[in-house]
């Protein structure tokens, strides 16, 4: 079979950006909330997210610049604060995703324009989301500046919260419950209710 090759020294960025996010499928998708100095809560979704470790527990999102160069408001909260939730969405909070990355001013809480009830998490002042079956607390562990425009934030996971009924006494987490969101290429989502079990080799 044929295959097409991308030298990616060559590519512009919008290029390259559409190849991975194309052929990386899933991305599971981190809904990630944080507070400013002053208080106010923000909420974004990040895709270019993932569990790297769990001892400790690692979490890392990658978040660039808005078009305008502005830093993105969760970058300056983490770094303001230190703290920030992930949440898991569900195929029924993809709209509030999607109102969750709108582009807004410095101080506009999208978790008010998403009509998302929250309450503060336990460790730390980031708030959760009540209706998200999945809530991480994280610390920032670390930040790397991997260009002028672009930072991945590592996180620490700190605790979970989790649908009661998701999981059960032997900590297995029913998929099911969870019901969790995937992006795709552009403006593409899936979920994941098509399971199958690979046979033990
Ligand atoms: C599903 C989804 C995934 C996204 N993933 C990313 C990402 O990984 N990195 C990024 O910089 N922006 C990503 N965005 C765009 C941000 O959510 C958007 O720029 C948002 O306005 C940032 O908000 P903030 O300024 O409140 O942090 C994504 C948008 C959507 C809808």
């Amino acid at each position: 079979m044929d295959h097409r090759y991308f030298d990616f020294a060559a590519l512009p960025s919008d290029d390259r950006y559409k190849i991975l996010s194309g052929c990386i499928l899933p991305r599971p998708i981190a809904l990630v909330t944080t507070r400013g100095r002053d208080g106010h809560a923000n909420a974004a979704p990040f895709s270019f997210f993932g569990v790297l470790d769990h001892d400790p527990a690692i979490v890392a999102l990658g978040i660039g610049a808005h078009p305008d160069g502005r830093r993105k408001d969760t970058v300056r909260n983490i770094h303001e604060t230190g703290e920030f939730m992930v949440h898991i969405p569900d195929l029924a909070l993809a709209r509030a995703v999607e109102i969750a990355a709108t582009p807004v001013d410095y101080g506009v809480d999208e978790l008010a324009l998403a009509m998302l009830d929250h309450e503060r998490g336990k460790a730390i002042g980031s708030p959760r989301i009540i209706a998200a079956p999945v809530a991480m607390e994280c610390v920032l562990h670390t930040t790397v500046p991997v260009s002028n425009t672009r930072d991945i934030l590592i996180g620490k996971v700190s605790g979970l919260f989790i649908r009661a009924q998701a999981v059960n006494e032997r900590l297995h987490v029913d998929p099911a419950q969870i019901d969790a969101i995937g992006r795709l290429g552009g403006r593409t989502y899936c979920t994941t209710r098509d399971l199958f079990a690979a046979p033990r080799i």
